[in-house]
């Protein structure tokens, strides 16, 4: 799967703090298979954002876009408005999974308001911003991901032949 990655911060695309989520993201996708194709680090500014994740999908460069930051209720935050306006459909259920399993970690998980969509042949999700956020979801996540990918690219048609243990096929964790 290729994947671009995009940070979403205003003091790391001024430079005054250091991108760590960003990087973590390529480490864990590299780690579990997946090819970083692309990484961008640009401020919580929705044109911008859109602009990015427009030409990556449009263009085709990556079957998955993974955002972090810009998910939280600051007047700043605006990843997940960026993604449905760009978005041809909603996925729901993506980050529903996510804040539903980080509610184990911190009852804060509640208020980070990422969005999940496709646009042509392009899954777009959005991850919390912070480091041990990502460690903490991206590595439950991203086998669904993956699957979810091959149907959207027409690599698989077959739900019940790939069902993960975790995942769809008797509902059972
Ligand atoms: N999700 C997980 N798994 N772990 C976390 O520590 N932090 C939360 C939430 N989601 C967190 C999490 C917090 S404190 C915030 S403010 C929101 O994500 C939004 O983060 P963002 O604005 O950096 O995207």
């Amino acid at each position: 799967m290729r994947v671009a990655v995009i940070t979403s911060s205003d003091s790391g695309a001024a430079g005054t703090r250091e991108d760590k989520s960003g990087p973590l993201i390529q480490e864990i996708v590299a780690r579990l298979g997946g090819q970083v194709v692309s990484y961008a680090l640009l401020p919580d500014e929705q044109e911008e954002l859109e602009k990015a994740m427009v030409c990556i999908a449009d263009e085709g460069l990556a079957d998955l876009i993974l955002t972090t930051g810009g998910t939280g209720c600051s007047k700043r935050d605006c990843m997940p408005e960026a993604t449905a306006a760009i978005s041809q459909r909603n996925v729901p259920g993506i980050p529903e999974a996510i804040r539903a399993y980080s509610m184990q970690f911190t009852g804060r998980a509640m208020l980070s308001r990422g969005a999940a969509g496709i646009r042509n042949e392009t899954m777009i999700v959005n991850l919390p911003g912070s480091p041990k956020a990502i460690q903490e979801v991206l590595e439950y996540i991203y086998p669904h991901l993956e699957h979810g990918v091959e149907i959207l690219t027409g690599a698989s048609f077959d739900c019940a032949r790939d069902a993960h243990p975790h995942g769809a096929s008797h509902g059972k964790e």
